[in-house]
């Protein structure tokens, strides 16, 4: 089964459904800390700029999934939300991709300096454990299960994660004959690392058994790749205006992506068959976070921002 099983599903209003939820907690989140402000205000700038909150989605979706609901999981969604947003920042970075536009505005760097744009990456990474741990109050999540979901996390952003597959980036910009094998574990680390620790998390959060965690990882897996070939599509095929970020930024740095290794048919392919092994991962499911989930794992190939 490849589709999603409610066919009257509306994904896009959905997700944004789900993305208001998270917004809105994200909204005061960093009040009452005596953070300095400028680091402050460059900490909000990019947090508040937009994005489609997928990665808090999916931690919800597959907690509720699973059984679990309330308030208290949304520190740890809005946590996914903060490392994400770090490294937005530091990708946009000169030493990095040196782009000047993220989520439609000026990037970090642009905005403030340099400086701050390192020290505000560092200040979400870092902040985002102290939002994660705080689920554990006040007879939040029970702590083996707030310690499994944040070892997934650590894990997956750290150096055998998404900054060892940016540090992978970073050795292949510009070099020539870069693999598809070498290209496709980049990418499952830079990329779908961070993704399938959500998924993961999310079970973990609601104290799913090891057969729905792999089922969540699976899918994490799949739906990662896709997202990632995807990002790579709309870079060449893209508008600026929708996608908030500059297209062309691949073929300018000299980087090798999934269009300049095979081609944009083939990538489409590609990244079609990774969203119907995510959607093949939730097979059987009968619940309506299930649905949400493979019509969302469709709509990351479809979508044009
Ligand atoms: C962009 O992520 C960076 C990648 C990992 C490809 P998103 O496309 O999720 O960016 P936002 O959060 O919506 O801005
Ligand atoms: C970034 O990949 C992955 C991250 C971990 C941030 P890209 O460099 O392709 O992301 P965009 O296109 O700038 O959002
Ligand atoms: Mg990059
Ligand atoms: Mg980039
Ligand atoms: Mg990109």
């Amino acid at each position: 089964m490849s589709a999603a099983s409610n066919p009257a599903l509306d994904v896009k209003a959905e997700l944004k459904k789900r993305a208001d939820e998270v917004e809105a907690y994200l909204a005061d989140c960093l009040r009452g800390r005596d953070i300095p402000a400028r680091l402050l205000a460059s900490m909000e700038y990019s947090l508040h700029a937009g994005g489609k909150r997928l990665r808090p989605a999916l931690v919800l979706a597959f907690a509720r999934l699973y059984g679990a609901d309330g308030a208290e999981l949304l520190p740890f969604a809005a946590s996914l939300e903060f490392i994400h947003t770090y490294s937005l920042i530091h990708d946009d970075l000169p030493a990095m991709d040196d782009d000047d536009l993220r989520r439609g505005k000026p990037s970090n760097h642009k905005q403030f300096d340099e400086a701050t744009a390192i020290l505000a990456g560092d200040g979400l990474l870092t902040d985002a454990f102290s939002l994660m741990f705080s689920c554990a109050d006040e007879g939040g999540v029970p702590a083996p299960r707030l310690v499994r979901a944040a070892q997934a996390v650590a894990a997956a952003a750290g150096s055998g994660g998404m900054v060892g597959g940016q540090a992978l980036d970073m050795e292949y910009t510009a070099r020539p004959g870069v693999a598809f094998e070498e290209l496709r574990a980049m990418h499952a680390m830079k990329t779908g690392a961070l993704i399938t620790a959500c998924c993961v998390a999310g079970a973990h959060l609601a104290g799913a058994e090891p057969p729905f965690v792999r089922r969540a990882r699976e899918y994490g897996i799949n739906v990662g790749a896709a997202f990632q070939i995807a990002d790579d599509i709309l870079d060449v095929v893209g508008d600026t205006k929708t996608l908030g970020k500059p297209v062309g930024s691949d073929e300018r740095q000299g980087k090798t992506t999934y269009p300049s290794l095979l081609g944009l048919e083939k990538s489409r392919q590609l990244a079609k068959s990774r969203a119907d092994a995510a959607a093949d991962a939730l097979a059987g499911l009968e619940h309506p976070q299930a649905d949400f989930l493979r019509a969302l794992a469709l709509y990351i190939v479809e979508r044009a921002h």
